[in-house]
């Protein structure tokens, strides 16, 4: 049993395999949090909170005599506004018109197998060999017939905790939701790290770790998307936590707009962590009767470091939260246009592509921006779903036939949340576009942003998707969504607030998401937000891929993988070769080295195919046929980083191992050279110690190459690199 309930202690006990979560009503009917960390056992842990009498900390209701009870520093489960606890709180809601303030107290739980789902939501899933458990325990506010029931998902061996909650109104007067995070979570006794993944525009999901001091530390979005700028994805660990020892715990929310992580340290040292929608601009009105599902939050805990902690995170990600097929299925390696073209491209021009493409053996032929519409830039066409056959010279049918013909499958882009104002869509619809009345519009990359609160936007998206995809043999899709959403304003629902439409539009988001993948479950689908901006775990739920980052430039996204590697399977990592000069940042790199790191992930060109020279076409040819070789140690091995791009100067290396330790590889990029260099050595992880490798042409234990580690090549000019593969012999 991975759920136990103590009706003495009145402890409930969560345990996985490498954590364990305690929480106690205590005799108010008060739910604390006693535990989160190393599997301990069932005791009550609740000991560990010290009763004082702290100045300026307020005793809640129905407990005013004694002084030594305060909300304001006791631990708890899901704290409240309006009960004198003065930190981050998880909920702030009350009677439209009326103070926001609750006070939820214990009312009934219910342990059952397997996990809970949310409708309309992104969640971990429970397969059948899992061992899996939903407690819910409802809370009631101790006035009104407010519930707040709280779902937690234990995935025992997958070390994963889930936890999302329903707030039920069953006042006949509307509740209004100011503020409802997915979880808190308190620790006693301070003293902690926090890892977030901040970045840019086509910098996305930089490591940085910081000693959290008093007061609060916030990570977060409010662009409408879970951004570039920010990812809702962070690891707290203790203060000398590293990649293989000490504890710490992950905390990834599935949830694709806005979103707060906000970690607080408060008077006494204690951390309190909470995570959900960004409340800033969220306002929820439920009626009398109604219910508010709050988005689901993923936690791990490990005490082996973060190796230990993202490898389990990626492996739950890949087995209970990505649907698609295409997760255990080898990824065709494509060649897109937009890097070759941009919106300058024919019919024949794309078949030449192609043409060479087959040459090498490519799989696919990946159209991007511009078929459609009138669309010769980036300022208009966006709704216009229709194909551009002037452009072409042919139908869209046509086009793909010759290319299927070839040999190769086709693949196309579309960005459907989004409208241009010089499109046919916004002159017959303006009022679908969110934005002000009366007001210039705020504009990003020159467009606006579909109305996905309503349901005729919604309907239309899902018919314009329906009709693209049953009107040619389309194998792949590129799902783009290219600005931040700001002056959010539904001309279709005018009372409601800000951040209702931004939930809504979430919502809506996940309904044509869940009717595409539902209705062609062969398609592969590729997340994409300018690159990396909505790469999170809500995401994966729809997609088994997201391009990763505008960035092409091998050398930038060597700090962009590993970032990312953190929080998401690398499987999930859309990666491609493209020119030099880079087009982003004007580096260049060996054609061997772009190769190299674009197989971090799904791999690709995004070049002119026609450009290359032939020893690049011939290098190419090579690349394409060793990722084809080892596609499933790519796909299905772990993700080793073996060094940080941000403190190792001279190399980035990391490797993938077959989880049984049979196969693995490991490949280095070279990031400054010297004179007279100091030899460079690197250990390999993940191997049999005791199996015998071959690597160029010797034998080794993998105990060897574990511990005393391999001496690297010299780098014959920067930004040169390397790959070695190798099988367990014996
Ligand atoms: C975004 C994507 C690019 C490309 C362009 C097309 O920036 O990230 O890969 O598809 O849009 O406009």
């Amino acid at each position: 049993m991975a759920v136990r309930f103590d009706k003495n202690t009145k402890t409930f006990t969560l345990h996985t395999k490498k954590s364990t979560y305690q929480m106690k009503t205590d005799d108010q009917g008060v739910l604390l949090h006693t535990y989160f960390g190393s599997p301990t056992d069932e005791s009550d842990l609740s000991y560990l909170i010290v009763p004082e009498d702290h100045g300026f900390c307020a005793q809640p209701a129905g407990n005013g005599g004694n002084r030594t009870y305060s909300l304001d520093y006791y631990p708890q489960e899901y704290p409240v506004h309006g009960t004198g606890d003065f930190r981050v709180t998880a909920l702030k809601a009350g009677i439209e018109g009326q103070v926001p303030a609750l006070d939820l107290r214990y009312q009934s739980h219910q342990i059952r197998e397997g996990k809970y789902t949310l409708a309309g939501l992104p969640a971990f899933f429970a397969r059948e060999d899992d061992r899996a458990e939903t407690l819910e325990i409802i809370l009631k506010d101790v006035y009104q017939e407010i519930y707040v029931r709280l779902l937690y998902g234990v995935l025992e061996e997958k070390n994963i905790i889930t936890r999302a909650a329903v707030i039920e109104n069953r006042e006949e007067r509307p509740l209004e939701i100011k503020r409802v995070m997915s979880m808190a979570l308190d620790f006693m006794g301070g003293q902690k790290d926090l890892i977030s993944f901040g970045g840019k525009h086509a910098g996305e999901r930089q490591f940085e770790r910081r000693a959290l001091g008093s007061g609060i530390t916030e990570i977060a979005s409010m662009r409408g998307t879970s951004s570039h700028q920010q990812n809702p994805f962070v690891i707290l660990c203790d203060r000398d936590t590293t990649e293989e020892h000490g504890g710490c715990w992950g905390v990834s929310f599935l949830y694709s707009g806005s979103f707060r992580i906000q970690a607080e340290v408060d008077q006494f040292e204690d951390v309190r962590v909470v995570c959900g929608i960004h409340d800033e601009e969220f306002s929820w009105i439920l009626p009398g009767g109604g219910e508010f599902v709050v988005p689901e939050v993923a936690l791990s805990y490990t005490d082996d470091g973060f190796s230990d902690l993202t490898m389990g995170l990626q492996r739950a990600m890949h087995k209970n939260l990505i649907r698609s097929p295409w997760k255990d299925r080898e990824r065709p390696v494509l060649v897109n246009n937009w890097e070759a073209t941009y919106f300058d491209f024919s019919g024949s021009k794309l078949l030449e592509i192609a043409e060479k493409g087959a040459k090498i053996d490519l799989d696919m032929l990946v159209l991007d921006d511009g078929w459609f519409g009138k669309r010769e830039d980036d300022n208009s066409g966006l709704g216009d779903w229709f194909v551009n056959e002037e452009k072409l010279g042919c139908t869209l049918k046509e086009l793909v036939d010759q290319i299927n013909e070839l040999g190769l499958q086709f693949g196309i882009w579309i960005e459907p949340e989004m409208v241009s104002e010089d499109s046919e869509l916004y002159r017959t619809h303006p009022d679908w576009a969110l934005v002000i009345p009366g007001r210039d519009p705020v504009r990003g990359r020159n467009q606006l942003v579909l109305d996905l609160s309503r349901r005729e936007v919604v309907e239309f998206m899902k018919r314009s998707i329906d009709r693209l995809l049953t009107s040619a043999n389309i194998a792949y899709v590129k799902w783009d969504m290219n600005r931040s959403v700001d002056n959010v304003f539904s001309s279709a629902n005018p009372q409601l607030s800000q951040g209702a439409v931004r939930h809504r539009y979430v919502l809506g988001l996940y309904e044509v998401m869940e009717h595409v993948v539902t209705t062609y479950p062969e398609l592969l689908l590729e997340g994409c937000s300018g690159g990396g901006g909505r790469y999170d775990a809500g995401m994966l739920y729809y997609v088994p891929q997201i391009w990763c980052s505008d960035n092409t430039d091998a050398i930038e996204r060597l700090r962009i993988h590993y970032g990312t590697s953190f929080g998401y399977p690398m499987s999930t990592v859309s990666a491609h070769v493209s020119v030099c000069p880079n087009h982003q940042n004007g580096r260049v790199t060996p054609f061997k080295t772009r190769g190299i790191c674009a197989m971090q992930g799904a791999f690709g060109y995004e070049l002119d195919l026609g450009k290359l020279t032939d020893q690049e076409m011939e290098e190419a040819r090579e690349q394409t046929k060793l990722y084809h070789q080892h596609g499933q140690l790519f796909q299905q091995g772990d993700y080793y980083r073996l060094t940080s791009p941000m403190e190792n100067r001279e190399f980035t290396a990391w490797s993938y191992v077959m989880p049984d330790g049979s196969k693995a590889s490991l490949s280095v990029v070279y990031t400054d050279v010297h004179a007279n260099p100091r030899p460079l050595r690197v250990k390999w992880k993940g191997l049999q110690r005791d199996g015998i490798y071959e690597l160029e042409g010797r034998e080794y234990t993998g105990a060897a190459l574990m511990q005393g580690g391999m001496v690297l090549p010299k780098p014959r000019c920067n930004y040169d690199s390397c790959m070695f593969v190798i099988e367990k012999k014996k």
